[in-house]
């Protein structure tokens, strides 16, 4: 964060609180003890009521991060051999620190994309050398529903790959840090998206959406979720006070917290997105499809706009940022930066007639 502690932060849903109904429920599970490592009662009744939403036969795992929810999700389908192929924009690929190859020992193939989306015919060449030994063998393809750049695949898109994946002996995996933005923007339930498309992984997003911490693991394959349990402690990500993570999911997911999460993450960014077009120096670069704008500023409004509410620069080359809208942030905030953006935009005025 800059640091002249901006007013609030467009830069991510990380930069956040705590969702109060979130913070009440953990709050109140803190006034007592219970059975450790998912083995109490609440933890039980939780995944049983998570598969309503994702699918009778999602074994559930929840850990500490996005990351690692990735990585174990991959680590349980794959051999150190096999290739993963994503988006050349994927957080899988971009920023994850090679966590994937240094915990699975697997490559990353990428595919390029100007929107975050990919399509099955980009992955073709890869299938070529499929049983040559020289070769890492392409195994899993993972799309981040709703993408790095804020847009959403349709179901229509998804069944396609679904059934490329399946034509092709090939796994498919949804990294859905944000995925209830995707459900909300396709007006479907969250099992139309993943146990209704039977995908074999998802990574499930609690941390961007409003809960304190945690990810939940999602697996569709029942061979290969039999070793995720081992797999997760393997990495350091078995949650010991595991209550406190299934009470989170309890209240986005089971208690449908989402609904209103996504709501008003998306008339936030539309609204955002509405007030940035009525400046002929800004333009909007990807559909505003989930919590997030992307746009085109001129580069020297940059600096003193972040003075007082942060963004990132997503390009430094084109000087495109990304705003992103947080469950809290409210339409006053948005009408604030606004009004900083039209200050700024007057000062350059004056500035550039001197
Ligand atoms: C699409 C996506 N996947 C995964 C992650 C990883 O989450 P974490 O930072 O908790 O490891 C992020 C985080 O920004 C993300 O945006």
């Amino acid at each position: 964060m800059a640091s002249a502690q901006p007013r609030f932060s467009l830069g991510s849903d990380n930069h956040s609180g705590v969702h109060p109904q979130v913070w009440a429920a953990m709050s109140q599970l803190s006034q007592s003890h219970a059975p450790s490592y998912g083995s109490d009662p609440l933890t039980e009744k939780v995944t049983t009521d998570l598969k309503k939403h994702l699918g009778a036969n999602a074994s559930i795992h929840f850990v500490f991060n996005g990351t690692a929810a990735n990585v174990l999700c991959l680590q349980t389908l794959l051999k150190s051999y096999e290739a993963v192929i994503c988006a050349e924009t994927a957080h899988l690929h971009l920023d994850e620190c090679g966590a994937p190859e240094k915990n699975i020992g697997c490559k990353v193939l990428t595919v390029p994309t100007s929107d975050g989306k990919i399509a099955p015919e980009q992955i073709e060449k890869f299938l070529i050398r499929g049983g040559d030994q020289h070769y890492a063998q392409p195994r899993l393809v993972t799309l981040t529903q709703p993408t790095e750049y804020g847009t959403v695949y349709s179901l229509d898109e998804l069944r396609r790959w679904r059934q490329f994946t399946r034509e092709h002996n090939l796994l498919l995996h949804i990294d859905g840090a944000r995925l209830i933005y995707a459900a909300h923007a396709l007006n479907c339930s969250l099992h139309d998206l993943t146990g209704g498309l039977e995908i074999d992984a998802l990574s499930l997003g609690g941390t961007k959406n409003g809960l304190l911490f945690g990810e939940a693991v999602v697996i569709y394959n029942s061979t290969a979720s039999a070793s995720t349990k081992f797999y997760r402690k393997q990495m350091m990500q078995l949650p010991s006070k595991m209550r406190f993570l299934s009470s989170q999911f309890n209240e986005l997911i089971n208690k449908e917290l989402w609904r209103e999460i996504t709501t008003h993450g998306y008339d936030l960014a539309k609204y955002l997105g509405a007030q940035l077009e009525g400046f002929s120096e800004i333009s909007i670069t990807q559909k505003i499809q989930a919590n997030s704008v992307f746009a085109r500023l001129p580069r020297q409004w940059v600096k003193p706009l972040r003075e007082n509410v942060f963004f990132y620069v997503w390009d430094e080359a084109t000087f495109e940022v990304r705003l992103m809208i947080s469950y809290d942030v409210t339409r006053e905030d948005i009408d604030f930066f606004i009004g900083e953006i039209e200050r700024i935009r007057e000062l350059h005025k004056t500035v550039v007639k001197q």
